[in-house]
């Protein structure tokens, strides 16, 4: 198969993308899920980037599997690396892209998938993905940012101007900064069906390295003002980013 990106607006290898993404664990992202964690059972984790998350799955389903998919090699050879070294046995990475997802229907207890959605041109799309390989029966819990909720201290205009210029490039690029917000909506109409959801407000520990992501991409777009205005914020000693995120947990009923 040929992976295209095109569909896809995605951060990348940049440095202060991956090291956030990878200091992300089961406990501090993926709390939501864990309840619904049973050995045996049979995951996907979709988008699954340096696999931090995905590995400690592998831990709580034991004898059962995790497979983490992405698109991005270099993520799912750190992933690899990270359950070689946690001498995990029943985790598995591929290379592959949510919009077909290489298993069969039903393959899945559970699909799992943190901080992709609101990368994706069609969500929707991979989200009937997700409820085709789900069992039914089976559940699927996904989680994306609401930047309608961020909060930024101290925040003067040049800071909310620099931040709106980023999230008009995220979502001319195909990406949505809203989608933590429209997650239910788009569970409901691929056809899973509701148990619980929530927000939560994470507190960035290092305001440089998302501002430095922030600003990269803004670079990269040509707006180097908005993007030293960030640089300069994260100098500030009391600079805080706040990052809200919605989750929602359904599950896919149907005949088992
Ligand atoms: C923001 S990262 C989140 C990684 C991880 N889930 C986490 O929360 O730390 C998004 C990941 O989705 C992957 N990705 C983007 N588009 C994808 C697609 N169409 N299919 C599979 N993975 C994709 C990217 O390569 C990246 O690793």
């Amino acid at each position: 198969m040929t992976l295209t990106q095109e569909h896809t607006r995605t951060p990348g290898h940049d440095p202060d993308a991956t090291a956030s993404m990878a200091a992300r664990d089961l406990e501090s992202h993926g709390f939501f899920l864990a309840p619904l964690l049973q050995p045996g059972f049979d995951v996907l984790d979709a988008g699954c980037g340096p696999g931090t998350i995905t590995n400690d799955i592998a831990e709580r389903v034991f004898p059962g599997r995790v497979t983490g998919l992405d698109i991005s090699p270099g993520h799912l050879e750190r992933a690899r690396r990270l359950s070689q070294g946690r001498e995990i046995v029943n985790a598995s990475f591929i290379h592959g892209s949510a919009y077909g997802i290489p298993f069969q229907d039903s393959s899945f207890d559970l699909v799992f998938s943190h901080a992709l959605l609101e990368q994706l041109l069609e969500p929707q799309r991979v989200l009937r993905e997700f409820h085709r390989v789900t069992r039914p029966g089976g559940f699927a819990a996904v989680c994306s940012p609401d930047w309608d909720r961020f909060e930024m201290a101290p925040c003067p205009g040049a800071v909310t101007e620099a931040i709106s210029a980023y999230r008009r490039l995220h979502d001319d690029n195909g990406g949505c900064t809203q989608a933590g917000a429209l997650l239910g909506g788009w569970m409901a109409d691929a056809g899973f069906s509701p148990i619980s959801t929530g927000v939560w407000t994470e507190r960035c520990n290092s305001p440089h390295r998302i501002a430095g992501f922030i600003a990269s991409q803004l670079e990269e777009a040509g707006s180097h003002g908005h993007a030293g205005t960030l640089r300069t914020w994260a100098s500030h000693p009391g600079a805080e980013f706040l990052q809200t995120w919605r989750y929602v947990v359904t599950i896919k009923l149907g005949e088992e």
